[in-house]
């Protein structure tokens, strides 16, 4: 006799978790903050001390075997010295339409998102010289991960949070990735996506052409065969940028 395929639940586009629900009997959720590709994330605040977390929700087609949770959790576990990344805290499950939701806790960043922070600037781009800071602050942070023999892995707009902007940046990363595979590459491709970042925040490819030779010397064209060369790891990068001649 055939066998009937157990059905397969419905997938989840959105939790919807309005203010107000708990989760898991230790939370409250405040608001929905922003979602990704992996998931979703609400403020909440912890019942039993009042103090304000942030809650990843894992769309689970997207974690299979609780495999991207538990991997983005351990990552954060080991790189818990590095200040610019959120601190992991815990996990929890929670049942949300119909189906067992992992849940990861973490502390909440207060400030803005890399891509909403340059909408509002003149030209929606960062002067050459504040640039080369966001970069250098990036690359100080990356570089204490790529020091550990780590990768973040996911480098972009929306995983930057500006916490504080004045003479130089403050600067959290949200989030991380595992991919797999050989990690001298991944942390390659994380050079290269902090010099999309720095291309991105000066103007992109509109402004690029008018940009001083520094900046040309660090873009390279975004080829990743000339970056590769150049740049190895964030601490390569790093050293260029502090040791440069300003033309
Ligand atoms: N700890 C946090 N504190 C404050 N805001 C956060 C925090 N974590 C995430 N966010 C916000 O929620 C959004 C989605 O979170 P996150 O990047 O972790 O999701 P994702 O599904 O992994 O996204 P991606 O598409 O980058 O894989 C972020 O872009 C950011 O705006
Ligand atoms: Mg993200």
């Amino acid at each position: 006799m055939k066998k009937t395929p157990s059905p397969q639940p419905a997938k989840i586009e959105s939790f919807d978790l309005p203010p107000g629900r708990i989760l898991a009997r230790k939370y409250e959720i405040l608001g929905f903050v922003g979602s990704g590709w992996q998931g979703e994330v609400y403020m909440i605040r912890e019942r039993a001390t009042g103090i304000e977390r942030a809650v990843k929700l894992f769309f689970p087609h997207r974690n299979a075997n609780d495999k991207t949770a538990v991997f983005y959790a351990r990552k954060l576990h080991k790189l818990r010295s590095c200040p610019i990344l959120i601190q992991y805290h815990n996990q929890e499950k929670i049942r949300c339409k119909g189906q067992d939701i992992t849940c990861l806790i973490s502390d909440f960043v207060e400030g803005e998102l890399l891509s909403e922070f340059l909408l509002h600037q003149p030209e929606e781009r960062l002067p050459v010289f504040e640039g080369l800071h966001l970069l250098n602050t990036l690359a100080a942070g990356v570089q204490q991960i790529h020091t550990q023999g780590e990768y973040h892995g996911d480098l972009h707009a929306d995983n930057v949070i500006i916490r504080r902007y004045g003479l130089g940046f403050e600067i959290k990363l949200v989030d991380l990735f595992h991919w797999g595979g050989r990690k001298r590459e991944n942390i390659q491709e994380d050079v290269f996506d902090l010099i999309r970042l720095f291309y991105d925040a000066i103007g992109g490819k509109t402004y690029y052409a008018g940009h001083p030779p520094i900046v040309k010397q660090i873009c390279c064209g975004l080829k990743k065969s000339l970056i590769a060369k150049k740049f190895k790891t964030a601490g390569h990068l790093r050293k260029f940028l502090e040791t440069m001649e300003w033309d």
